[in-house]
Formats: C-alpha cells, structure tokens, sequence
C-alpha cells in the first residue's frame, strides 16, 4: 500500500478493552509483518466516555471516526449505565457510529470451525461446515424510524418501522452480490404477511433479481426463518434482511457456532469505509478477568483487512493461524474442551501471534 492508513481503536466497555487490546497486538503484528504503514489510534466510546466527559459519543471520537480509514470497536454497554437516560446510554455510541457513517451494510458470518463442532448447541450432523452469511440492514428500520416517542400521558410509548425504496435496494444489491460470490442461493427475510414495510421490501428485493439471473432468490417471514435457522441451518447460504430481525436473527445464527465469543461483524458504508466489532456484547459478569474470548474480536481484524483494504491474503493469515491455534485443541473459557487445554485472553492471543510469526 502507498499510503498510511489509519485506524481507530474503539476499546469501549466491559471486556471490550481486553479483547480489542488482543486485536491490536495481532493488527501490529500484521503491519509488521506486511509492512503496511497502519497507524493504530485510539479514543473513548460508550459507558467509558460517558463517564470521563458526560456523552456516550464524544465529538473528538465521532471525528476521528470520520477521519480514519476503519474502526475497531471492542464492546459497549453495561449495567452501571442501564438507568441513564435514553440519550446517553452507551448503546447509543454504537447507532450514533453507524447512522452517522453510514454504515448501512452489516455482515454478520457464521462459520463453525470444524474443531468447534462440540461446542455448537445443535447436534453436530446439523451443524458440520456450516458456512453461512447474514446481511443486516443497519441504518434503517425500526431502530432509526421517526416518529417515536412517548405519548404525552407517558402511557404509550411508539417507535415506527420505516424503509425506503432506496434503501432497501442498495442493502439488496451489497446481499446480491455477495451471493454471487458464495453459493447464489439468498434468503429474504421479512414479515411480509402482516407489514406493509415488509410487502414493499418484498417487491423491491424481487425487482432487483431481474439483475442477478443467476442468484437463486427466495423468500422467508421472519418467525420460520428463526425456526428453521434451528431445524436446518446448513439449507441457507445468504440472508438478507432488515435492521431489527437481523439482530435477532444473528443471535440465533451465533450459537451455532459454539459460542458468540467466536463471530466477527463487519458495517460498511458505499465506500467501504467500515467498522468492525465481535457480535458479542460487553459482558460485565466476566470482564476483567482474562475469561473472554478474543477470537471474534481478532476475527474482526481480518475482515477488515479484506473488507476495507482489499487485503486477501494477512486476512486469511489470521483465520488459519485461530483454526491452527482450535486444532492443537487450545480453547478459551466459552468453549467446550478439557481444562488443560484452557487458556485465558492474554495467552490465546499469545498462540495467535506465535502462529502468525511462526
Ligand atoms: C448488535 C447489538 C446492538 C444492536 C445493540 C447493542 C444496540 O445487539 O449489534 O447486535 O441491537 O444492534
Ligand atoms: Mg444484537
């Protein structure tokens, strides 16, 4: 690469910090490695900003953010945050990051390494070599529908589901496409039974395969896909939906590969710009205490690399040197194995980066 990229490090709350640090020594070990001219840069997010200057998004983070080149976020969120208000929960970091990036493209894996198979909660013939892709509309829906709100008498409170033609459209075609490059079989999951939001992404998401002949399209409501996610995972290959029944969804899809500890996300704007972050929360029961998995968050790092950096190849250098690291029978406390095998964050971390220098 010619020019110096930089990203930002968003360590956050909870055992964010312990598995973003995890990341960045894998990242630094990349850079040396590539010689790539990353430049690692760092700033408060969430529950943590908010208690050093009173917002959960400070401006000089937002700037940065829009400044850098990606962003890796560790966690947000926590109890001791839970009862503030509305407007300056943590969660209200990471929306902030996303609306005001743009970040419209979520893509949220789930792969089962084949060493992982016992640790799934399905039974293994369900699960072996599942390899599938959920796409999540991230900046639209529910989540950002105005008008919400509480009625005056603060009785009823509101939020509002809404989608745009456009909107759906350019989610569709990011969903196309990586079908394209995968199986071509996509999954549309809607409501379309019961929500008029629901009947036009249906139409939208088919006129749009008229351009992708060869994607096979097909369409799913949201409470069989939940069900059949648990039945048979292994029939879908991308799913592509919106922004609430995408968190959900992806939960669901996490479990299967025997822990959410081990599932990266990827948000991406039209220019590729994008922030990565494990699709685990901040886990304040165990923070602090080496107990986290840093797999997702160091997964992450290697879908930057190729998300935002076209990078192929240090990118499947991190994947091979976990599944090499998963092989040895090396786990972390959220997955299944012997004691003797068990390892705490610092020290798996450790035997990725005697891999990747190995
Ligand atoms: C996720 C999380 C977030 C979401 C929360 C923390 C706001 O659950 O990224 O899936 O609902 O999008
Ligand atoms: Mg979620």
């Amino acid at each position: 690469m010619n020019k110096k990229k930089t990203i930002l490090f968003l360590p956050g709350d909870g055992i964010g910090p312990e598995v973003s640090y995890s990341a960045k020594s894998i990242l630094e070990s990349i850079n040396e490695i590539y010689n790539l001219d990353f430049i690692i840069e760092e700033a408060l997010v969430g529950g943590s900003a908010y208690d050093q200057t009173g917002v959960p998004l400070p401006e000089e983070t937002l700037n940065a953010a829009r400044k850098s080149d990606a962003i890796l976020l560790g966690a947000v969120g926590g109890p001791k945050w839970d009862d503030l208000d509305y407007q300056y929960r943590p969660e209200r970091a990471l929306l902030g990051l996303r609306s005001e990036l743009d970040l419209f493209a979520n893509f949220r894996p789930a792969i089962l390494s084949e060493y992982l198979t016992a640790s799934s909660s399905l039974k293994s013939e369900k699960v072996e070599n599942l390899d599938l892709l959920i796409i999540r509309e991230l900046t639209g829906g529910i989540y950002f529908g105005e008008p919400r709100g509480r009625k005056e008498d603060k009785k009823e409170a509101f939020n509002t589901m809404i989608y745009s033609h456009e909107e759906i459209e350019r989610i569709g075609r990011v969903a196309f496409e990586a079908a394209q490059k995968r199986n071509k079989n996509l999954c549309s999951v809607d409501k379309a039974n019961v929500l008029e939001v629901s009947v036009l992404w249906r139409e939208v998401i088919t006129d749009l395969s008229k351009n992708y002949p060869d994607v096979n399209l097909s369409h799913m409501l949201v409470d069989n896909a939940a069900m059949q996610l648990v039945r048979e995972p292994k029939q879908f290959d991308v799913i592509v939906t919106g922004n609430l029944f995408g968190d959900i969804l992806s939960d669901i899809a996490a479990m299967m590969t025997g822990s959410i500890g081990m599932l990266p996300s990827a948000s991406i704007n039209s220019e590729n710009k994008g922030m990565f972050e494990p699709v685990h929360g901040s886990a304040p029961d165990i923070a602090g205490q080496g107990l986290a998995n840093p797999l997702a968050a160091i997964l992450s790092v290697a879908m930057m690399l190729r998300y935002s950096f076209g990078l192929e190849e240090p990118a499947s250098k991190i994947e091979e040197a976990i599944e090499k690291v998963l092989k040895e029978g090396y786990r972390t406390n959220d997955l299944e194995g012997p004691e003797d095998m068990k390892l705490n964050t610092d020290q798996m971390s450790q035997k990725i980066l005697e891999n990747l220098r190995g």
